[in-house]
């Protein structure tokens, strides 16, 4: 374990029922080394007291913006001052709102004004409330200007729900912290006297990443990496669909080896029933058009785009209001064009490194290769499916055919997708440009 000796934490505490694990978070940090103090919100006191929190730390907890006294032993900018690193589990909805706004009405808010030191927050939330489409903002911008999200994770919800909005476990919001601490130097900018204020992207390296490299890249750590994955549903009317089987594994198994190799990581997912890896931001579509608007917004300033999904090349031209009434006749339904999300990625002017996937039954390597030059792709990653190494969607085993510009080949034998994954990691890193 490596560990957090001598790191000043400013644990926040926001309202939210799983505010009762942040008092396991707060040992969790101190075994490792962590100096720990804690400011609670006015809402978080409703679920978990101060005390307990004093107890576990030693430390007074900060709850008030405006009281003499507090202010008197130390005050909020000295608090400020104090921390190498803020830490706020959970992140409710309300808080991350108020964050996205520069409020500084109490001293949580004021604090994360008041600091140059990078700040990681663990949302925890009903599935509804994250999945909004205000809180998913909130979230994006958020980690545009150097936030660091930590999950949330999905599963059962106290509410009686399922899905995703759970807060990490306090051992992975742990190993997350000494992590970004390992990788990032957390030494405050502000503690050496005289530097200018740091940009987002120094807070957080992987944020506001360009796409062009200065240097030769071995290494995705700090890069921003966008991928899709799943299928896409394409309605019919209010009750039928047309979708495919992918599983969306393989794009889920790229997203976990992404964030573990330390790239940032934002996953487009199609309706899959999959929880999301710790440490990805994960954004819900369901159709081709969406996926397609998901990703356009997501992939600027990205410096890797790796399309996955099993996008629907067809969606239905007249989607019914009503559900259709069956009769003796026989139906036509009439299909048009979805985008081609990929290929308009790679057509943009100032685009990522794009990596497409073919799913082939035959001839392989002509149809990649086919699909390498027309979409104008930096690199294809191809699966003989129907194989014995590599039978149907779903499956959690993969090989494949690795494709690039120049008669590049890589082959990538058949194993788990999570190894698959690494291995393919690995050739992106290594045909990353130099410049
Ligand atoms: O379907 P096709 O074999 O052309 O898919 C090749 C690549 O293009 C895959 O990476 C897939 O994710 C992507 N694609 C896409 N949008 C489509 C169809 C495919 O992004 N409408």
């Amino acid at each position: 374990m490596q560990s957090l000796q001598n790191k000043k934490i400013l644990l926040g505490i926001s309202g939210g029922i799983a505010s009762y694990k942040t008092a396991t978070l707060a040992r969790r940090l101190i075994d490792v080394g962590a100096e720990v103090r804690v400011v609670m919100t006015s809402g978080a006191q409703a679920f978990i007291t101060p005390l307990t929190l004093q107890a576990l730390t030693g430390n007074p907890v900060h709850t008030d913006l405006l009281d003499p006294a507090a202010e008197a032993a130390m005050g909020h900018i000295e608090l400020a001052r104090w921390a190498d690193i803020i830490v706020i589990a959970p992140a409710s909805a309300n808080l991350m709102a108020r964050l996205v706004n520069g409020f500084a009405d109490d001293l949580l808010t004021t604090l994360c004004l008041a600091t140059d030191v990078p700040i990681l927050i663990a949302p925890a939330m009903n599935r509804l409330m994250w999945s909004n489409a205000a809180t998913q903002d909130n979230a994006k911008t958020l980690t545009a200007r150097g936030y660091t999200l930590l999950g949330p994770d999905e599963g059962a919800q106290a509410c009686g729900e399922t899905g995703a909005g759970r807060m990490l476990e306090p051992e992975d919001i742990r190993d997350r912290v000494v992590q970004f601490a390992t990788n990032n130097g957390v030494t405050p900018i502000s503690k050496h006297a005289g530097s200018p204020m740091p940009t987002p992207s120094e807070h957080n390296p992987a944020a506001n990443q360009p796409s062009a490299f200065a240097e030769h890249h071995k290494s995705l750590a700090g890069l921003h990496i966008v991928i899709t994955a799943g299928p896409t549903v394409e309605p019919i009317d209010p009750v039928r669909y047309i979708t495919n089987r992918s599983s969306g594994k393989m794009g889920f198994a790229l997203a976990t080896a992404a964030v573990k190799q330390q790239a940032k990581v934002t996953l487009i997912a199609g309706p899959v029933s999959l929880s999301t890896p710790p440490g990805v931001t994960r954004i819900d579509v369901d159709t081709a058009k969406s996926m397609h608007a998901a990703a356009l917004n997501a992939v600027h300033g990205a410096d890797v785009f790796i399309s996955v999904a099993a996008v629907a090349d067809y969606r239905v031209e007249q989607v019914a209001q009503e559900k259709i009434k069956k009769n003796d006749n026989a139906m036509t339904l009439t299909l048009v064009r979805n985008p081609d999300i990929l290929a308009s990625i790679a057509a943009m002017p100032e685009r990522p490194f794009c990596v497409g996937f073919a799913a082939e039954t035959e001839h392989v390597e002509k149809y990649a290769r086919g699909k390498l030059t027309k979409k104008k792709l930096d690199l294809i990653a191809a699966n003989h499916v129907g194989q014995p190494d590599n039978p149907v969607f779903g499956s959690d085993t993969n090989s494949l055919e690795v494709f690039w510009p120049t008669d590049g080949h890589q082959h990538i034998p058949a194993a788990p997708k999570k190894q698959v994954a690494a291995q393919l990691l690995d050739i992106i890193a290594e045909r990353l440009p130099t410049s």
